[in-house]
């Protein structure tokens, strides 16, 4: 779990010069100097080229206590004191914090180390600690989560020069940053280093002050400091930076290209729109008069980048056989009034055995290109003639699959005939802690592996995508349980390695602001998803094999315990092995001989229709998302208040399943799944009678319960239609990641152009995921985007929603909540609520055609559309509910500050257990 930042260059070799043209200039490498006095020391002969300078000394406040991924919702306790930008450095002035002694912390100054590279790009990196504060004994109490605080940093960015300069700041490990007051939220956690912020800054000093939350999940638990690195790199004369690093293209194989898709970043360092328009390959020279062309690539319409957005450009490479593997592309582009320009980037294709693990690219439904480490089959311990098994293992934390020490993981079970495959998850985090982001990327490899078949012309065995055995170490053990328990009928087996059962039993919630217990019911409601202590009875019928270090400090062996315990309950009972002496990662921890021996009895099980138990119960999440256990797909719960349940008992002849039901509204049966036949019949809630199923028409089938508890069946599919929330449309707030195609970002008022580059540069930071932004308002630009949308407005300004009956609206101003509580509810609690005070935000799910999704994002004024634009999904565990009313004390308060928040219903209606209470 604990993050091992490797750099990873995806196959990038510059050309020798003679063989670029003049237009591709070549990049050095960047070298760092690290600087121990702080100042620059200038070059005698070019005095007036502009330059980038950090302070050395730092002025510290703190620390003040901070939950577990609590910080976006405000939860700063300078707030309250009008907020750190406006208090001066004051040695004698003390602040209360319930982390100091005598309750109060004062000023103290640090010294960063800065280092400078030779391409005008600086770097300070910082390392906090407060020695006075008796970490240990917190410790003792509260555990890890007496780590998780917050303190503040202040320094001086400088422009030398005479000219405004636009640089690009990095925030490695910070979750927002102020630049001459002016916030930059999102910053860069995980330090990925994907999403700079760029900024235009005129030549002087600058106030610089990061927000430092200290996040054990990033850090660690063994030390209490905060260590972030803050990185400034001037932007001189080109409008856009190709982010060489970040070229992703698939691995050849016998000449032949696995897949044509590749991306390359693109950053607009302008503020003005730019649109890349084209590429084109250059012909990569002459050999005695013949002109030697080289690979060829296209992309697909233009790309339009907003001023100082970052994107992904996306585009396909097509293999010429006896080409040079590097080559250089040419990128053609455009900024608004001016002519075009070109910019270019090398390629090299990298050839390895086919007996390799070997990167695959493939397109994730986001509409961008991600990749999976794919390794086939040996064909001699493989019978040709039979598909063969896959293995997927979903890597740790900060881990990039194309690492070495990720490729080789599976290494020593090579020779078990299945294929490996070890996905991305898009990003070293996969974005999600493979979640719903992560899930999606898993599902594209998996179908990639059929077309990466064909490119390659492999003749050996085919992947039985049905046969699918999942590991994963570390977070991706904790995906490995989610995976598992949410999509029970595509896992044969699970071997979940040094994994944790959910990030509130990993780093506890402890040092949350308290809020009403009713609010805080909500909160926890949306995190439940991921709460996968209370999903273990869905792995019914499915092998599981869990190995843990007995010595492990980074994900403690109490949490492979707890769900053999949980397993044990379940009439399911798991294999639990405990390695004494053994920590959390070591070279082969995936292959011990208890794993590979794992691995080749699944693999070699002649059928995977395992021994479903005759009785057993499915657990549907609250959110309502679940692919299908038992051939049985939930499609709609009555209330997002509780979990649904299904109980199934089974016949001895299996041809009638008796079913008992909790909160479930609608299902289907799945006649496409491996681990059960099938009943001929089922009788559910102990009705009289029974329902007969016809397989050839299940999935056209609905059962569906109505508000007396009478099931009926429906085959009309009306319902899709008639703003009944189904699909994709599930989820809390982060269910606005499950989208078919790249997400826009409309804005609906003038002024809130930073707040969609925020929120652009977020998700691309922390999801790798693509987003348009669009001026155009109207519901029509929107409609015709495939993917979900994030609409900002402020006031008025915000489009109705098509549905009229859905509960919030914006009234002369205000925002109304329409709760469908009747009028004979108690006193206290009303139909309607009202909120409109400046400073108060909103942020809401709206239904969208065609399974999609709205995420609304609104203020009364831009000070409160700021606050709610924080809660758009960046890091995970900060359980976003679907609807959330932000009051200005948030801002300090935290969830306290919070007037309303809650979950939508099958039909789009409040939830009882929703939360909402007056402004006062
Ligand atoms: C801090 O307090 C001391 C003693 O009262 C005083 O002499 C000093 O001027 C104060 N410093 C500031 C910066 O106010
Ligand atoms: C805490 O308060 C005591 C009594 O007023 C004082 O002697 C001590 O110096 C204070 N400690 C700190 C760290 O401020
Ligand atoms: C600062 O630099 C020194 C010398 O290179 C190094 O030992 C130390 O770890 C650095 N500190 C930080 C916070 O990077
Ligand atoms: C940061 O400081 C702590 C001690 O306060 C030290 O253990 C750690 O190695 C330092 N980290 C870096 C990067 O220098
Ligand atoms: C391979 O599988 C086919 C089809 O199941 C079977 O007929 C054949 O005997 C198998 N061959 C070997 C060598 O096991
Ligand atoms: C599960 O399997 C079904 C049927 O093959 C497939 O359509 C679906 O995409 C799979 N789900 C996941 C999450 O892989
Ligand atoms: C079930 O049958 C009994 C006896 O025929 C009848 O009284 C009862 O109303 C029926 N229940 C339902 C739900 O149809």
């Amino acid at each position: 779990m604990l993050p091992n930042f490797l750099p990873v260059a995806l196959g990038l070799i510059l050309l020798s010069p003679t063989l670029v043209p003049a237009s591709c200039a070549q990049q050095a490498g960047t070298s760092w100097k690290l600087v121990s006095d702080g100042a620059v020391s200038q070059s005698p002969l070019r005095p007036a080229l502009p330059e980038v300078v950090i302070s050395e000394t730092w002025d510290i406040l703190g620390p003040f206590r901070l939950g577990t991924r609590e910080a976006i919702w405000g939860a700063d306790p300078l707030e309250y004191d009008g907020g750190f930008h406006n208090l001066p450095y004051d040695p004698n002035s003390t602040f209360n914090s319930a982390l100091g002694t005598n309750g109060s912390v004062q000023w103290s100054t640090t010294h960063a180390n800065i280092s400078r590279s030779s391409g005008g790009q600086v770097q300070a990196a910082l390392n906090v600690s407060f020695p006075a504060v008796n970490w240990a004994f917190m410790q003792s109490v509260y555990g890890w989560s007496a780590l998780q605080y917050q303190a503040w940093a202040r320094g001086v960015l400088e422009i030398k020069g005479s000219q405004p300069q636009t640089i690009a700041l990095f925030g490695d490990g910070l979750l927002e940053f102020l630049v001459d007051g002016e916030s930059y939220f999102g910053g860069d956690m995980f330090r990925y280093h994907r999403a700079p912020s760029l900024i235009k800054l005129t030549p002087g000093h600058h106030t610089l002050e990061l927000r430092l939350t200290r996040d054990v999940r990033a850090l660690g638990g063994l030390r209490n400091a905060v260590e972030v690195i803050f990185h400034a790199e001037l932007r001189g004369q080109e409008p856009i930076t190709l982010d060489q690093d970040s070229l992703l293209v698939s691995e050849l194989v016998n000449g032949r290209i696995g897949s044509p898709w590749a991306s390359i970043n693109v950053q607009n360092n302008e503020e003005q729109l730019v649109e890349i328009k084209s590429i084109c390959a250059l012909k990569v020279g002459l050999f005695h008069h013949l002109t030697i062309t080289a690979h060829r690539v296209s992309m697909q319409g233009p790309l339009r980048i907003a001023g100082h957005q970052s994107r992904p450009l996306i585009f396909t490479v097509l293999v010429e056989a006896g080409r040079e593997p590097q080559f250089s592309v040419e990128v053609t582009y455009q900024t608004a009034g001016k002519s075009s320009r070109v910019i270019c980037f090398n390629i090299n294709l990298e050839q390895r055995p086919l007996s390799d693990p070997l990167r695959m690219t493939y397109l994730h439904p986001a509409g961008i290109v991600s990749y999976a480490i794919l390794r086939a089959p040996p064909t001699k311990s493989c019978n040709i003639s039979l598909p063969a098994p896959v293995i997927l293992v979903l890597h740790g934390a900060g881990l990039e699959a194309d690492s070495p020490q990720a490729r080789g993981m599976l290494d020593a079970t090579y020779g078990t005939c299945a294929w490996i495959l070890i996905p991305s998850g898009v990003t070293p985090w996969s974005g999600d802690d493979w979640h719903y982001w992560g899930a999606a990327d898993i599902q594209a490899a998996m179908s990639a592996i059929a077309n990466w078949v064909k490119r390659t012309a492999w003749d050996g065995p085919p992947a039985a995508l049905d046969k699918l055995i999942v590991a994963g170490h570390s977070n991706g053990g904790q995906g490995a349980w989610y995976f598992s328990t949410h999509f029970p009928d595509n896992v044969s087996a699970v071997a979940p390695v040094s994994g944790y059962t959910s990030i509130e039993n990993y780093v506890p919630y402890t040092m949350w602001h308290d809020s009403e217990p009713s609010l805080s019911s909500v909160l926890s409601r949306s995190r439940s998803t991921y709460k996968h202590e209370l999903l273990v009875g869905n792995l019914a019928g499915i092998p599981v094999a869990q190995q843990h270090g007995g010595d492990d400090d980074n994900v403690p062996a109490y949490h492979g315990r707890l769900m053999h315990e949980l397993l044990g309950h379940t009439q399911w009972p798991s294999e639990y092995q405990e390695l004494p002496g053994k920590g959390h990662w070591y070279d082969g921890v995936m292959t011990t001989e208890y794993l590979k021996d794992f691995y080749r009895t699944m693999v070699n099980q002649s059928s995977l229709a395992r021994a479903l138990p005759q009785t057993f119960t499915i657990t549907v999440p609250a959110s309502g998302v679940l692919g299908s256990k038992a051939g049985i797909q939930v499609d709609q719960l009555y209330t997002p208040d509780v979990n649904g349940k299904f109980r199934v008992a089974r016949s001895l002849d299996r041809k009638t399943w008796h079913i008992t039901t909790r909160n479930i509204r609608r299902f289907h049966l799945l006649a496409i799944y491996s681990q059960a036949e099938l009943p001929e019949a089922i009788v559910l809630d102990k009705m009289n009678g029974t329902f007969q199923v016809d397989p050839t028409q299940s999935t056209e089938s609905w059962f569906v319960r109505d508000a007396e508890g009478q099931w009926s069946i429906s085959h009309d599919s009306i319902w899709k239609a008639e703003y009944q929330r189904y699909g994709r449309q599930l989820g809390a707030l982060d269910g606005i990641v499950r989208t078919q195609g790249k997400l826009a970002i409309r804005r609906c008022s003038p002024g809130v152009e930073q707040v969609a580059l925020q929120i652009s540069r977020n998700f691309f930071q922390y999801f790798a995921a693509d987003s348009e932004i669009l001026e155009d308002c109207s519901g029509t630009s929107a409609e015709h985007q495939p993917g979900n949308v994030i609409t900002l407005a402020i006031g008025q300004d915000l489009p109705s929603t098509a549905m009229e009956s859905y509960p919030i609206r914006i009234h002369q101003g205000r925002l109304v909540i329409s709760t469908s509580r009747s009028s004979s509810a108690l006193p206290g609690f009303k139909q309607e609520y009202f909120y409109g005070e400046p400073g108060t935000g909103a942020v809401f799910l709206r239904p969208f055609p065609e399974e999609r999704l709205e995420l609304v994002v609104w203020g009364t004024d831009l000070d409160g559309l700021r606050q709610a634009a924080r809660l758009v999904p960046t890091i995970t565990g900060s359980g976003q509910p679907e609807y959330v009313v932000l009051g200005n004390r948030s801002r300090w308060e935290s969830v306290a500050g919070v007037y309303a928040a809650g979950h939508f219903d099958w039909s789009w209606r409040i939830s009882p257990g929703s939360y909402q209470v007056d402004p006062m």
